[in-house]
């Protein structure tokens, strides 16, 4: 399958779809086409089939959803859904766009690559979570993701989910940014270290991913979903200690409980992602997170 592919890209001006953006020199062989929020509102699922039908992908890789995770606990654009009144965009981009994105591939023959989070997890747990454990979201993004899940495995579709977390990268707003920002203006951070799992850069997974349509002809016999996270595990304490690091940024860190910083959304309070069974599947080596947050600063300096 992997000569001569049409691959769409979704989500394309987001922090993952842009890695793919950034990769796709590495592949000439294959076609990329991007697909922002301007071409195709994803929202508006009634558009989304006759689009994919005069595309024609052989894959589609999708990077759009609605990653607000506390604006999803918010009711300001309201829909009604299981008779509760919820984020209509939460739920049109994380559960019924996939399921429309599966149903055209099921049908056409294409494979989706789509990804899903770590938050489908209550975090009740103290060892890292596998692809059998059982899922609790408690957030409303954590559902939404999840019921996207569940809506893809349901058309049948040859599709690829992988659960991400904290992904963090060049492009894009995130973490590491944020806390570059926050430390330049204020010349100290406070942290939230009860929240454990794995921070994710973004141009890693993005170059994983492309590795396996290659190293993977039959890709489609490999469809499921699969845990992808780097090696190793951090509060954001710990990552944000790294980034002043890795930064040569001197300045004071200090670990604070969640409560110090109330939100809406509530989070797990461990949700590493174990990927063994993506490394085996694979033939993967995961790097340590540590390792990719130093070529990631690396990569914003050039
Ligand atoms: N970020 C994380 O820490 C994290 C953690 C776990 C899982 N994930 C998952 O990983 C994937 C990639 O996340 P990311 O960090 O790259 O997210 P992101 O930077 O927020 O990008 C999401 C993309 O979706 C697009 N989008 C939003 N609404 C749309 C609409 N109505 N129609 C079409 N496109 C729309 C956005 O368009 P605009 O550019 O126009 O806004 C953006 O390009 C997502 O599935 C996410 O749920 C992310």
């Amino acid at each position: 399958m992997s000569k001569g592919l049409r691959i769409l890209v979704t989500g394309a001006n987001g922090q993952l779809g842009s890695e793919f953006r950034f990769l796709q020199d590495q592949y000439p062989q294959w076609e990329f086409l991007f697909v922002t929020r301007e071409e195709l509102d994803l929202s508006k699922t009634s558009g989304i089939s006759p689009y994919l039908q005069s595309v024609q992908a052989d894959i589609i890789i999708n990077c759009a959803a609605y990653t607000n995770v506390e604006a999803a606990e918010d009711h300001g654009a309201d829909t009604e859904q299981n008779n509760k009144i919820v984020n209509a965009q939460n739920w049109l981009l994380n559960a019924n766009a996939p399921r429309v994105i599966a149903e055209w591939c099921a049908d056409n023959n294409s494979v989706l690559i789509h990804f899903s989070t770590d938050y489908v997890f209550d975090g009740k747990k103290s060892t890292p979570y596998t692809e059998i454990d059982s899922t609790h979201p408690i957030n409303q993004y954590g559902c939404a993701k999840l019921l996207g899940e569940n809506e893809i495995l349901d058309t049948g579709a040859d599709a690829i989910v992988f659960r991400v977390s904290w992904l963090y990268g060049t492009f894009g707003n995130n973490f590491m940014k944020t806390m570059i920002r926050l430390a330049d203006a204020n010349g100290k951070l406070s942290v939230v270290s009860d929240q454990v799992a794995s921070p994710t850069y973004s141009r890693q997974l993005a170059s994983d991913v492309l590795s396996i349509i290659q190293r993977f002809p039959n890709l489609k016999e490999k469809k499921g979903i699969y845990h992808y996270t780097q090696y190793g595990t951090a509060s954001w304490f710990d990552f944000a200690r790294r980034i002043m690091e890795y930064t040569h940024r001197n300045i004071p860190v200090s670990p604070v409980t969640s409560d110090a910083f109330p939100t809406k959304a509530v989070r797990p309070v461990y949700s590493k992602l174990d990927s063994s069974y993506t490394e085996q599947t694979f033939g993967l080596k995961l790097p340590h997170w540590e390792d990719c947050l130093k070529e990631c600063i690396n990569d914003l300096k050039s």
